[in-house]
């Protein structure tokens, strides 16, 4: 797409989020044509926060769906949108409803706690929500002696077990982009840039972590905890473990830093489905609705506003 088709996209995509009242709320992994229409760019944690205070009368959410599904729970007096409904995530399919249901049954007592990167039906069987943003507050703000069954993403899990020093019983779910980023792509990086700091996203595989934690340039953060280290750090080099669509946000947060991806191919395709076209369509022709059955709705409202609460 040419400059100028963006630009003019852009100005219609505007246009209409103006003539509808409408919010754009984009993730930090979206295109950087998408980004920068966007009213707020942020992680997960942020993203929810501002689907709940909005005053706009509808909210178009780029990201992937869960995401709106959280927005819709949070607001459900507005409108929330996505430009794609096909746009999922492989860590929020590693579990189900049923399946949750079945796990609870085997621990009797114990207390859920669902990363955000689920569906509404298995949120609505959790007790609390978090983010990669909050995770280790969350888990903190519970009583020692309880057991937790954490979902579904085993590597956020193990990472947690290490800052809380607490044993978790943990689902063994993965994200796809992210267990993908090898221990190779991290030693390499770290052997040809001993001068950078390496900033790193829990959803990152095991072996990754466990050289990360013997390592002060090392930093495990969540996307925006990534931005914020970026932008208070006195480096200059900083090398991202994590989706490729961060470094656009990184670069016109902490201009003249240099940044660079531990791997190329850390691209999440459904985030990716989120285009500039299909977010001007989307406020042009009113979808992809997104609802949240009032009964499920209800029920995941309790663990979510205990994320967006705890930070
Ligand atoms: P953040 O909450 O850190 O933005 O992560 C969301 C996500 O989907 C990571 O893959
Ligand atoms: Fe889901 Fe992974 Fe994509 Fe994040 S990067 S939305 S966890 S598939």
């Amino acid at each position: 797409m040419s400059t100028t088709t963006i630009s003019r996209m852009q100005d219609e995509a505007k246009a209409l989020a103006r003539e509808r009242d409408a919010v754009i709320l984009a993730h930090n992994y979206q295109v950087p044509e998408v980004q920068d229409v966007a009213d707020y760019v942020g992680d997960s944690l942020g993203l929810s926060r501002e689907a709940a205070a909005t005053d706009a009368e509808a909210i178009v959410f780029c990201g992937v769906h869960f995401m709106a599904e959280t927005a819709a729970i949070l607001s459900p007096d507005k409108t929330v949108l996505i430009p794609d409904l096909d746009a999922g995530c492989s860590l929020a399919a590693s579990i189900t409803a049923d399946q949750l249901r079945e796990w609870k049954a085997k621990h009797p007592g114990a207390v859920v706690v669902s990363y955000v990167n689920t569906t509404a039906e298995v949120k609505a069987e959790s007790d609390y929500c978090c983010t990669s943003g909050n995770a280790k507050a969350v888990i903190e703000a519970i009583a020692p002696e309880q057991e937790i069954l954490f979902l579904p993403d085993m590597f956020l899990g193990i990472w947690l077990e290490r800052v809380t020093g607490r044993k978790l019983t943990i689902w063994l779910g993965e994200c796809h982009v992210h267990a993908g980023i090898r221990p190779e792509d991290v030693e390499r990086w770290q052997a040809d840039a001993p001068d950078a700091e390496l900033l790193v996203h829990p959803e990152c595989g095991c072996a990754s972590q466990c050289m990360a934690f013997g390592n002060e340039r090392t930093h495990i953060l969540s996307t925006e905890g990534m931005i914020n280290f970026a932008k208070a750090s006195s480096k200059q080099r900083f090398l991202v473990a994590t989706e490729t669509g961060i470094i656009h946000r990184l670069n016109k947060e902490a201009p003249g830093k240099r940044f660079e991806a531990v791997s190329e191919r850390a691209i999440c395709k459904y985030m990716k489905m989120i285009t500039l076209e299909k977010l001007r369509d989307s406020l042009r022709d009113w979808k992809h609705v997104v609802t949240v059955d009032a009964e499920v709705a209800a029920r995941a409202r309790g663990a979510i506003d205990r994320m967006v609460a705890i930070s």
